[in-house]
């Protein structure tokens, strides 16, 4: 377990550490950023090849992390991203999102439903709208308006209704704790402008309550950003996340001088400090800095994550407390 005491000892040093790292990055006008892109479970394979063919031809981390986890959003046979997803306890697949960027800038969508691009529906809110967030019936006015179309498809697609068919047998709200593709895609990602940008998208926990939200789509829990720090993102119940302001507390941690590594653990064990009861549950998160060092932490094993940089392409298995 992280020393909490020796973190505490060494963050003002390491807080010195840190400005130094960055000012020296950026008063060094021949410095090469390296560029990386990480995102969450196996999905993130075919969205960090979208993000990356951005990045790698000199385009910046919010076109990529956009289009990045737009590929995840297509796919109908995924049943936690998009259109494809488990729908709620009504029987409906209602989507969240929210990206943000190197200027603080950020755009979300929540309660969303019939738009198979979610996350591109928040890209616009942030935009094209003086507001953060829009929810529900606003957010499908709002992107019919902006040119969306109404998905025409069959929602929840075959597979999903199968699945919700089988679970209202029961009617049991268990959700799985590490199940592939089960959750969220978070990704973050650097530029060769040393620009950070982040983006999340969920169709939330399978069955969930009609009207239910979770952390994706809610900056600062699922997604933080600061171009000054770093990025990180969040997957798993979301519920766990929102309460400690997940994806903000890791930014925080590393801005306070944490690597993202220490910085994903100590979140990770402030959230298991708060929840007594963690059996069966799991969150995961995801970090890189400006310097593009990562860090990745769950709270059991099982929680996958895929980075791909000039030096390869990976999927990984993020450590955990138990
Ligand atoms: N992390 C996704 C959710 O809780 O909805």
């Amino acid at each position: 377990m992280t020393s909490r005491r020796h973190f505490i000892r060494t963050s003002s040093l390491g807080a010195l550490g840190l400005a130094l790292n960055q000012q020296s990055l950026a008063d060094e006008p021949d410095y090469k950023f390296k560029p990386i892109v990480l995102s969450t479970w196996r999905h993130g394979l075919a969205a960090n090849q979208a993000a990356w063919n951005i990045i790698n031809s000199g385009g910046t981390a919010l076109d990529a992390v956009e289009a990045g986890v737009s590929v995840t959003e297509s796919d109908l046979t995924n049943m936690s991203v998009g259109l494809g997803g488990r729908p709620d306890r009504d029987g409906f697949v209602t989507l969240d999102a929210c990206i943000m960027d190197h200027l603080s800038r950020c755009g979300s969508v929540a309660f969303l439903q019939h738009i198979e691009h979610p996350i591109q529906v928040a890209r616009k809110v942030m935009d094209q709208t003086p507001h953060v967030m829009l929810v529900g019936e606003g957010a499908y006015q709002f992107a019919l308006e902006s040119g969306f179309k109404r998905f025409v498809g069959e929602v929840p697609t075959a597979k999903a209704k199968a699945a919700y068919d089988e679970w209202l047998k029961k009617g049991e709200y268990q959700p799985p704790a590490n199940v592939e593709n089960h959750d969220t895609i978070g990704m973050v990602a650097l530029d060769s402008h040393g620009n950070l940008s982040g983006a999340c998208t969920t169709s939330g926990l399978g069955y969930k309550m009609h009207g239910r939200v979770g952390d994706s789509p809610i900056i600062g829990a699922g997604l933080f950003v600061d171009n000054e720090v770093g990025a990180a993102t969040a997957t798993g119940v979301g519920e766990m996340v929102i309460r400690i302001a997940g994806a903000h507390t890791v930014v925080e941690l590393m801005r306070h001088g944490a690597s993202p590594q220490q910085a994903c653990e100590e979140a990770i064990d402030r959230i298991i400090k708060k929840h007594p009861d963690v059996a069966d549950k799991q969150v995961g998160f995801l970090a890189i800095n400006r310097a593009g060092h990562t860090g990745a932490f769950g709270i059991r094993k099982g929680f996958q994550y895929a980075q791909q940089a000039e030096t390869g392409v990976g999927l990984y298995d993020a450590t955990s407390r138990l």
